[in-house]
């Protein structure tokens, strides 16, 4: 009997008595009491995550400050959360999340705001919020915010024409390969520097965003990146810091390594240390992803022709990145009947595809996988959920309904 390794569990995320255990509750017992769909966010993991970046960064010896990036998940009392740990600003991308970000107790000077495609509107509620860090992704958003708020300092959003990604996916690129819709390209930066002279704008910052999910085998690239921002970063007098936005992964499946955060606190020193410049990061997927679990309940088992479909209360309208990124989503049956060795003996698996209940043909979470039998009415755990999942939902089949909890340490 050769047992599969359970390559995800962690002391808070394991069985307990025969049932899954987030930060030390019985998500089975949780979800009977809530209903289903549930997603389940451990708030001793999100501080934990924010806490191994606070050590890397301040290994740097550099000045540093983490915005975490709310468009991962803007759960309020999330959010409300990591405003109490004082451990990190917010990221945000529109005005809604501004607000949201205040309505949750972060000031506007916590706030960095990086947006694409303004509007009018935008760019005049930002104008309210002279504290609010503001990284212009374009000329045109430097021309027109210089039209209302000459004199204020600005970050740009620059592309450094590279892009990393979790498996060198380039879906989850934001810049490289093609041209994309971030940043200001090298042949325009000479641009979007004389418009910013031109409003009396004061560029203190260079900001870069250029993936999702990056992980070790990534990092070499990732250098190469941060290479490339120096070119920018060298032609603005009296630069202050460098956003090295998010990116930063973790492990999808049993063969990923964690991102060694040491060896990119490494990168970091030896780029940015001489300039002297702070270091800004505004990781989203890093702080809550591994925080986060959705529980299904199985309604349908059945074979058709070779396949067994399990079907379950939830589509991909509660977590877009498997189907559409095809970002891997491990599930995981929320109760076992016996040890974990045993349940998981290669010989105990039923080979299963597992779909939502959302009329599209794309709605299958996962094709062809080993799992321990399921059966109708049992509950089903996606891992590794927490981020960009609820905060992306939809209401297609108007099946958008969904609880959600954040827990803490009993
Ligand atoms: C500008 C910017 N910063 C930060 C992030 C957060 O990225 P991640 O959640 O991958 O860390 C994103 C994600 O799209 C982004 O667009």
């Amino acid at each position: 009997m050769s047992a599969q390794p359970l390559w995800w569990q962690r002391d808070d995320l394991t069985f307990v008595d025969g049932e899954l255990n987030l930060a030390g509750s019985p998500l089975g017992h949780l979800a009977e009491g809530m209903g289903t769909p549930t997603f389940f966010y451990s708030a001793a993991r999100v501080r934990a995550k924010l806490e191994q970046i606070h050590a890397a960064l301040g290994s740097t010896g550099l000045a540093y400050r983490i915005f975490y990036a709310m468009k991962a998940n803007r759960f309020a009392p999330l959010l409300t959360f990591l405003r109490g740990t004082g451990l990190c600003g917010i990221d945000a991308c529109s005005p809604q999340e501004l607000h949201h970000a205040l309505s949750c107790g972060f000031s506007a000077g916590d706030v960095s705001y990086t947006a694409t495609a303004m509007s009018e509107t935008d760019l005049d509620i930002l104008a309210r919020h002279p504290e609010t860090l503001i990284n212009c992704d374009s000329l045109s958003s430097i021309r027109r915010l210089g039209q209302r708020c000459p004199g204020r300092e600005i970050g740009l959003r620059i592309n450094p024409g590279k892009g990393v990604s979790y498996g060198n996916n380039q879906l989850l690129q934001y810049s490289g390969g093609r041209t994309t819709k971030f940043g200001i390209y090298r042949e325009q930066f000479a641009d979007a520097l004389a418009m910013a002279k031109q409003y009396d704008l004061k560029v203190v910052r260079i900001h870069f965003h250029v993936g999702i999910g990056y992980l070790p085998p990534q990092l070499p690239l990732w250098e190469q990146v941060v290479e490339e921002c120096l070119w920018f970063i060298d032609q603005v007098p009296g630069l202050r810091s460098v956003n090295m936005g998010g990116g930063l992964g973790l492990p999808h499946v049993l063969t990923d390594r964690p991102l060694d955060l040491e060896q990119w606190a490494g990168i970091i020193r030896r780029h940015f240390g001489p300039r002297g410049l702070e270091v800004c990061v505004e990781p989203g997927d890093f702080v809550v992803k591994d925080s986060g679990v959705l529980i299904l309940r199985v309604n349908s088992v059945e074979k058709r022709r070779e396949t067994i479909y399990v079907g379950v209360d939830g589509g991909f309208n509660l977590a877009v990145e498997p189907f559409f990124y095809q970002l891997p989503c491990e599930p995981v049956p929320v109760r076992i009947t016996g040890p974990v060795a045993e349940v998981y003996a290669a010989e105990a698996l039923e080979t299963v595809s597992i779909a939502g209940n959302i009329n599209e043909a794309l709605d299958v979470w996962a094709h062809d996988v080993a799992l321990p039998p399921l059966a109708e009415g049992d509950l089903l755990a996606f891992i590794n959920i927490g981020g960009y999942a609820s905060a992306m939902s939809s209401n297609h089949c108007m099946r958008g309904q969904f609880n959600e909890r954040l827990l803490f340490p009993a």
